[in-house]
């Protein structure tokens, strides 16, 4: 794993940054293997990325779309993470129906969900029982309590080792979520965090000892590229 910390003054140049990882990853992806397969995360944090991204002119047929995690809502909820990336994003580019493979959250279990969308990602990358797809791209936050996708400290989801997709939990309310394992095959995992609320958890996820199952963002150790991008309030702990 290759590990790399980059702090900016502001939200802009915080944001400019990711937009020109993400470009650079997704025109070196589809230079070597004609498709760039990019997971989006949810929250807050990224809307302007995905707003930036809107404006590119891109080979939206090579561009393949999922997400890291959903919370347990119809698509058309105002929770919905798939919501927000179609409304600031994906409905504004020529992005084919078919790019787009949201989180099924329809079933009424939740499991049930979380088996449906694994089995369509083995068939999107054509791996089998045991084998781990390779995104090219894992975007992911944090939460203030270093949380990350849908994986809660404490919860079960962190422990699933033999599964792509599981069941998360925040406060008892179910979500689906790419496990520790799936997000750890990625070629790239890229961290956007800003903002003050966040300081003391990335201070533990950063510390050189620190309880994985309270900071859950301390398992992501992906086999390809680790980038942290903070805003300065974010990131104001963090030796670098
Ligand atoms: C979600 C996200 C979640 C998010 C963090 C940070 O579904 O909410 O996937 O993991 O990245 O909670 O959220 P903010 O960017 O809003 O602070």
């Amino acid at each position: 794993m290759q590990k790399f910390v980059e702090i900016f003054p502001d939200r802009t140049a915080l944001i400019e940054r990711g937009l020109s990882l993400v470009l650079a990853k997704l025109q070196a992806a589809i230079q070597s293997r004609g498709q760039f397969t990019l997971a989006l995360a949810g929250g807050n944090t990224p809307k302007p990325l995905y707003e930036a991204m809107s404006t590119q002119s891109l080979p939206w047929e090579n561009i393949q779309i999922f997400w890291g995690d959903e919370r347990y809502v119809p698509p058309d909820h105002p929770d919905s993470n798939q919501r927000m990336a179609r409304q600031i994003w994906l409905e504004k580019v020529d992005l084919p129906e078919s790019n787009i493979h949201p989180m099924f959250t329809g079933a009424g279990n939740p499991q049930v969900d979380a088996d449906r969308h694994e089995a369509e990602l083995r068939q999107f990358f054509g791996v089998s029982d045991g084998e781990f797809p390779i995104f090219d791209l894992i975007l992911l936050g944090i939460g203030d309590d270093g949380h990350t996708a849908s994986l809660f400290p404490h919860t079960e989801a962190l422990r699933v080792k033999d599964r792509l997709v599981t069941v998360g939990n925040k406060d008892g309310q179910p979500r689906l979520t790419f496990t520790v394992p799936l997000i750890n095959h990625a070629r790239c995992v890229v961290f956007l965090v800003e903002g003050e609320k966040k300081c003391s958890a990335l201070k533990q996820i950063f510390a050189p000892e620190a309880d994985e199952m309270n900071y859950p963002a301390r398992l992501i150790q992906p086999q390809g590229e680790l980038w942290w991008l903070l805003d300065r309030s974010a990131g104001s702990e963090i030796e670098r």
